[in-house]
């Protein structure tokens, strides 16, 4: 049976419509974003015509006309008795070219909020290299990580005022790996995950998948919103609770240490276990004090940490800190699918690691006088703009005049400017996201100033000072964020 999404649920996620051009096509081209990032999952059926008409206030014909474009575009399979079926047009092209990224020719990507290889990387590579005989002399199967690794991690937990021992380290395939284990790992069909109202979408997907069900804060004050977190908890049993407290992803925010200090008393209060994504903690721009890692208020804690930030996301280097009451566990279950990180990679992280911080150091230095450009040129072209000043982590979440977010990346798509709606950040349906945008600013200065010109041209588009450009749009591109 093919999931469906009711037209009521559908309507909350195409949000406010523009009145602006075609109804028909604004429609098509928001349904083709939400297949495209993942919200309308490949396969599902949509509502009928008559359905969807009802639910978004519009005729018959409009959406008659908006099934007929997404049929065309082969995104929509319609057949007597089924229904419509939306699939990813996966036929003639492979995967791979749907997944845009930086390095495609022309286009930017403000999707990925990840940074380039900073330049001491090649040196971390050739020094592994050196040291390449003695793990060649192994079978180089790690389930729980390389000893090395693992033995540097602890020291820099322990440094960090929480004794580890390298025992209690899990090296995973990056912080994603990490979030997918433990949510497979702990969270059954049906149970509740307490989640912030807006955060890192593809960790919420995966534990979606694991079949755990999301109970989602509200975002109006912080997504740390204590009282309502705590009334969360006292309606309804929770098994674990995700959460990104060193530089939010998307809105760079860091939990308080009064915060942390409530969270943990109710997450222990009601038997709830912390999985707690620290993989920007090291993107400390400002150097501003930081509060104790998570475990420091609640011993249960997991603790996911990453390469990919600091470092490079090609590493795919991530780990788990754990209990070591749940680190046997945590094992056998990750290699019913896979049997370790790659050694080599696991090799250059640990070079990264002891080398005296310049390479990280260098690569903070980049971003923040990235992050500074991005925000000046900004200011200039976009005064309308809310945008502060993040003290961390690699993206800006700014606030737009009005609820324009989907309207702003469709056009900029038009420009050759690949955005994430900032609907996608949010994990209840509905037109929240609709006021933000969050941009990465992990790019050379010059792609930053090119990208705010084409992001000023789809502003414009979209408020109507200027003739929407008659640029050809991108087809449908499969979304990865980071
Ligand atoms: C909060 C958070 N967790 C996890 C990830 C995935 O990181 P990795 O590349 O280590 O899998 C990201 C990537 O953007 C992230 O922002």
């Amino acid at each position: 049976m093919a999931p469906t999404v009711s037209a009521r649920r559908l309507a909350d996620l195409l949000g406010t419509l523009d009145q602006g051009g075609p109804a028909y096509r604004e429609i098509a081209d928001r349904i083709r974003l939400l297949v495209v990032d993942g919200r309308v999952a490949d396969g599902t059926r949509l509502p009928s015509e008559r359905e969807l008409a009802g639910a978004l206030g519009v005729s018959r014909t409009t959406t008659t006309r908006v099934y007929a474009e997404l049929r065309d575009s082969g995104l929509l399979h319609s057949r007597q008795g089924s229904g419509s079926i939306v699939r990813l047009p996966l036929g003639s092209s492979s995967a791979s070219s749907l997944i845009v990224t930086p390095d495609d020719a022309g286009t930017i990507a403000m999707t990925y909020a990840a940074p380039a290889g900073p330049p001491g990387l090649a040196r971390a590579f050739e020094s592994a290299a050196t040291q390449l005989p003695g793990l060649l002399a192994t079978t180089g199967y790690l389930p729980d990580g390389l000893p090395v690794l693992r033995e540097v991690l602890a020291q820099r937990y322990t440094d960090d005022g929480l004794p580890t021992d390298p025992e209690q380290i899990i090296v995973t395939s990056g912080a994603m790996g990490a979030i997918s284990l433990l949510a497979r790992t702990l969270v059954g069909p049906g149970q509740r995950v307490l989640v912030e109202g807006l955060s890192y979408p593809h960790a919420h997907d995966s534990f979606t998948a694991a079949g755990g069900r999301l109970t989602a804060l509200p975002v109006d004050r912080s997504p740390w919103d204590v009282e309502a977190m705590s009334a969360a908890l006292a309606s309804a049993p929770h098994r674990a609770s995700y959460l990104i407290p060193d530089f939010h992803n998307p809105t760079a925010g860091v939990m308080t240490d009064d915060e942390r200090v409530a969270w943990a008393h109710e997450l222990k209060r009601h038997d709830v276990v912390p999985v707690v994504d620290e993989s920007l903690r090291e993107l400390n721009l400002d150097g501003v004090d930081l509060p104790p890692l998570f475990s420091a208020y609640d011993a249960r804690a997991l603790l996911i940490g990453s390469s990919s930030k600091a470092f490079w996301g090609g590493l795919r280097v991530g780990w788990i800190r754990a209990p070591h009451a749940s680190v046997m566990p945590l094992v056998q279950a990750r290699m019913m699918d896979d049997l370790g990180t790659s050694a080599f990679d696991q090799l250059v992280v640990a070079e990264l690691l002891t080398e005296g911080g310049q390479t990280a150091a260098a690569g903070r230095a980049r971003l923040r006088a990235a992050r500074d450009h991005l925000l000046a040129e900004l200011a200039r072209e976009l005064p309308d703009v809310e945008a502060p000043c993040p003290p961390g982590g690699l993206s800006l979440w700014v606030t737009l005049p009005d609820r324009m977010s989907s309207r702003i990346a469709s056009a900029a798509s038009r420009h050759g400017l690949l955005l994430t709606p900032g609907p996608r950040f949010f994990t209840r349906a509905g037109s929240a996201g609709e006021r933000h945008l969050r941009l990465p600013y992990n790019q050379s200065h010059e792609v930053l100033t090119e990208a705010v010109g084409r992001l000023r041209a789809a502003y414009d588009d979209v408020v109507g000072s200027s003739e929407p450009s008659s640029a050809p749009r991108r087809s449908g591109t499969l979304e990865m964020i980071a």
